[in-house]
């Protein structure tokens, strides 16, 4: 079942707080037009950036609870940094609470905290809104990667992923194997040895 933007939004409102869903709406607005720009389905965007932080309102204890239950877990860093799981228990909860099985809603919901080893444009629009959205806070690299982002969604994305380690860097925090992992497949595109898909 795939959800209209009204019911999309009324899902995420009733969940979140007023500023998780204006950041949701602002993710939407974002992926909506890279869509229309690559050229994707733009509604399918809409939704699926309204619904990126469904589990975003859940503590650490539930994360790790669903986490566990649903065999989410691939690295030790998501039972020390709980909130990592968000991405993943969102998508869950998505397909077996509200009966979501659109998989590409799912796939981008999924890798937009850590990214994935394989991400489709979908994927990469979700993940780069989520970054660049108007209402987020500035932090080092925003309005170069809003102009990548413009330019070539793999350039931005390999962009985005090494400002997000370096942030872990800069602050002394453990790095997600997956978020490495997919930086180096972003890397490898860039220089011409990974083939398209
Ligand atoms: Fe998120
Ligand atoms: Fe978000």
């Amino acid at each position: 079942m795939i959800y209209n933007d009204a019911q999309a939004e009324r899902i995420v409102k009733n969940r979140l707080s007023q500023k998780r869903y204006e950041h949701s709406v602002e993710v939407a607005r974002t992926a909506e037009r890279m869509a229309m720009a690559a050229g994707l389905d733009p509604g399918k965007a809409y939704v699926t950036g309204i619904l990126h932080d469904y589990a975003k309102n859940l503590s650490d204890g539930q994360l790790l609870e669903v986490a566990r239950q649903a065999g989410l877990i691939t690295d030790s860093i998501e039972e020390e940094s709980p909130c990592l799981l968000h991405a993943s228990v969102g998508a869950y909860l998505l397909e077996t609470g509200l009966g979501i099985r659109d998989v590409e809603i799912l796939s981008a919901v999924r890798a937009h905290t850590l990214g994935s080893m394989r991400m489709n444009t979908l994927d990469k629009i979700i993940y780069l809104a989520d970054m660049i959205e108007p209402t987020r806070q500035s932090y080092p690299g925003l309005e170069r990667l809003r102009q990548l982002v413009e330019q070539d969604l793999d350039t931005a994305m390999l962009f985005g992923l090494e400002s997000t380690i370096r942030h872990c860097l800069d602050r002394g925090r453990l790095l997600h194997p997956t978020t490495v992992e997919a930086r180096n497949q972003f890397l490898r595109r860039m220089k011409g040895n990974w083939p398209e898909g």
